[in-house]
């Protein structure tokens, strides 16, 4: 397979337009059986279900090329078991996660020239989504979909690659008690966009959300998990009902675990106590994971003593070990790996 002409190690996080997308339509109760098109524009209703009540959800995962030249994407039968609950809390139908896994493989499959090659520091973001897209006025869900997914080559999510962040804890709240934080909805990621970038304007690279009810605990960024590491090296992960259940954040609990011998804490983790850890990290499939130097909470600031130069050394440990199942150099465990 020829590779396509892309300056793969300068790649940010934006979209290039590969060849192929999967497209499958819902209509009359059912979904069509899906396609492959060249055609990357949608033409839609301008009443359709989506432009007017936001009735988007969608899924991210990543393609990479593994060191003896194979395509991979990780746990993608995860995500689509979180689609399918996205789905179901926003009324929408379900795209079978069987389907969704099927689907994934053809588009990564149709563009795999668009595949990064392995050492290049690079991926294929995957993005599949669905959408409500016929006419809908009144309130209420749409009765006809349209489930996609495009592939776009991608290098770092935050510019910098490695060095750890700045980032500030929001004033603004990202979830509802009882809403809809827990799944992958546009909503989420739209009332979001004033907070990202009131936090940018101020110099910092990402927020740290709250709980919305007390405001005391810490629940995720705009993109990402958090993982803290104690002083004598055990992981902590918050835990909420309004956070997004982070396919990455859940497989680094196993790797710490299982790979590292570290004990793993998930649990509610207190604003107060943050200034305690030695280190932390966001985790995502975009953020991989991005070491936090630096906690700005109006006047206080927590300096993570892993410092602003690099990334900590249990984080380390984690993204080296985590990006080496990924990309096929340490053995996965069983079903984490898809080959395409
Ligand atoms: N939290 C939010 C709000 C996200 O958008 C993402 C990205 O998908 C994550 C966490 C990380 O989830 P995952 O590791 O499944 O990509
Ligand atoms: C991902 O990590 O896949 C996401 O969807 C997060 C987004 C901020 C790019």
């Amino acid at each position: 397979m020829e590779k396509k002409n892309i300056d793969w190690g300068n790649l940010g996080f934006g979209y290039i337009q590969t060849e192929k997308r999967y497209v499958s339509n819902f209509k009359d109760g059912a979904w069509d059986e899906g396609t492959l098109t060249e055609d990357a524009n949608i033409v839609l209703n301008e009443c359709a279900g989506v432009l007017q009540y936001a009735q988007t959800i969608f899924e991210g995962l990543k393609a990479y090329t593994t060191e003896d030249g194979r395509i991979v994407t990780f746990r993608p039968d995860l995500n689509g078991e979180r689609m399918e609950n996205s789905a179901r809390r926003l009324e929408m139908p379900v795209f079978p996660k069987e389907r969704f896994v099927e689907a994934v493989t053809k588009a990564v499959a149709a563009n795999a020239a668009y595949v990064p090659p392995f050492g290049s520091g690079a991926t294929l973001y995957v993005r599949p989504y669905m959408f409500g897209s016929n006419p809908v006025i009144g309130v209420k869900p749409a009765d006809e979909y349209q489930f996609r997914i495009f592939t776009t080559p991608v290098g770092p999510y935050f510019k910098g690659g490695v060095k750890p962040l700045t980032i500030c804890v929001s004033d603004f709240d990202r979830a509802a008690p009882h809403g809809t934080g827990h799944i992958k909805a546009g909503l989420n990621y739209a009332m979001s966009l004033h907070a990202i970038m009131e936090a940018h304007r101020a110099g910092f690279d990402e927020n740290m959300y709250l709980d919305p009810a007390t405001r005391t605990k810490v629940e995720e960024t705009g993109g990402a998990n958090f993982l803290f590491v104690t002083k004598d090296k055990k992981v902590v992960i918050p835990k909420s009902e309004s956070i997004l259940p982070s396919i990455t954040r859940r497989s680094l609990m196993v790797v710490a675990r299982d790979y590292l011998g570290l004990e793993v804490e998930e649990r509610e983790v207190l604003l107060e106590e943050v200034k305690d850890f030695a280190e932390c990290g966001l985790c995502g499939t975009a953020a991989v994971i991005s070491p936090v130097g630096k906690i700005v909470d109006h006047e206080r600031e927590i300096c993570l003593p892993s410092g602003m130069s690099e990334m900590g050394e249990v984080t380390k440990k984690l993204y080296d070990t985590l990006t080496g199942i990924q990309m096929g150099r340490i053995e996965a465990p069983e079903g984490w790996i898809h080959v395409i």
